[in-house]
């Protein structure tokens, strides 16, 4: 008997050689930063303030990083700095969104103009500049990749970050979204940390943290190294995973 015909499977989807990290500078956007610049790719990142160590990285990897400060609520800024990184670096084929601010004011203490800016900075600025990169794989006939950084606190509830929430579940949605429209051509992912500490997190007390720890089954804290290397397989590895929101968090939400 013969065999059914098989429809031709798609080409696998490379790995990323040259990267965008938005919110390079410190934090978890540093940590991947300078991760995937230890593993041989080319890196652009890019923040409002380039931090010392952003600097010393780019004396360390002359040729593999591309820096700058960039407002990613400044789209023609980011526009500009796409096209800076593809004359120094070669086309972008994959983007880390992770730049985002925090909040810490309950809903009804939040002006109507910080919601605005929390909105725009980590749902609306990054959707903008995830359209242009994207045009620019497109057009060029490129496959690549995309990985959305963003937070528990899409899927479970927190006081002090009603509008952080709502941006990074938006996040989610269209992480999923993307990976449809996309047809497999560029795969989009999401990693959902729990709380790590960082600038951002900084805002919680040690009462709030030792609770967090309480409640983890693993025991620890998320670190940024332990959300590296799942970045890293996202941008890298062969694995299938689109559209998936993948939380790293020890159990905590469970
Ligand atoms: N820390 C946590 O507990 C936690 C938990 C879950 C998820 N996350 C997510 O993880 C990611 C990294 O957080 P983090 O804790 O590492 O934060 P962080 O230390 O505050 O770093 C945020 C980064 O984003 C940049 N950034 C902020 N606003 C920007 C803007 N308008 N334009 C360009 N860059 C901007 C910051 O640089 P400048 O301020 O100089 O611009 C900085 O490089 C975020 O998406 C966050 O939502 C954090």
């Amino acid at each position: 008997m013969s065999e059914a015909p098989r429809s031709e499977a798609p080409s696998a989807v490379p790995p990323a050689s040259v990267v965008l990290v938005s919110g390079g500078s410190r934090g978890l956007g540093l940590a991947i930063v300078t991760d995937l610049l230890a593993a041989g790719l080319k890196v652009a990142a890019f923040a409002r303030t380039v931090t010392p160590e952003l600097t010393a990285l780019g004396e360390k990897y002359p040729d593999h990083l591309h820096y700058g400060s960039v407002d990613v609520n400044d789209s023609a800024a980011g526009q500009a700095f796409v096209r800076d990184v593809e004359n120094a670096l070669g086309p972008i084929d994959a983007l880390v969104n992770n730049a985002a601010i925090g909040q810490d004011s309950l809903h009804v203490h939040t002006s109507a103009e910080h919601l605005a800016e929390i909105i725009q900075t980590n749902l609306t600025s990054p959707l903008i500049l995830t359209r242009f990169v994207l045009r620019r794989m497109l057009a060029k006939g490129l496959k690549g990749r995309i990985v959305n950084i963003t937070s528990i606190c899409a899927q479970r509830g927190y006081p002090g970050l009603v509008a952080y929430s709502a941006t990074k579940g938006g996040m989610d949605a269209a992480t999923r979204s993307l990976a449809r429209e996309l047809g497999g051509r560029i795969l989009a992912n999401a990693v959902a940390p729990g709380f790590f500490a960082s600038e951002m997190s900084a805002v919680l007390g040690q009462t709030q943290l030792d609770q967090i720890v309480r409640r983890t089954p693993t025991g620890h804290l998320t670190e940024p190294e332990d959300v590296l290397p799942v970045v890293r397989m996202l941008l890298l590895e062969n694995t299938n995973l689109n559209g998936q929101v993948l939380v790293i968090d020890g159990a905590a939400s469970i």
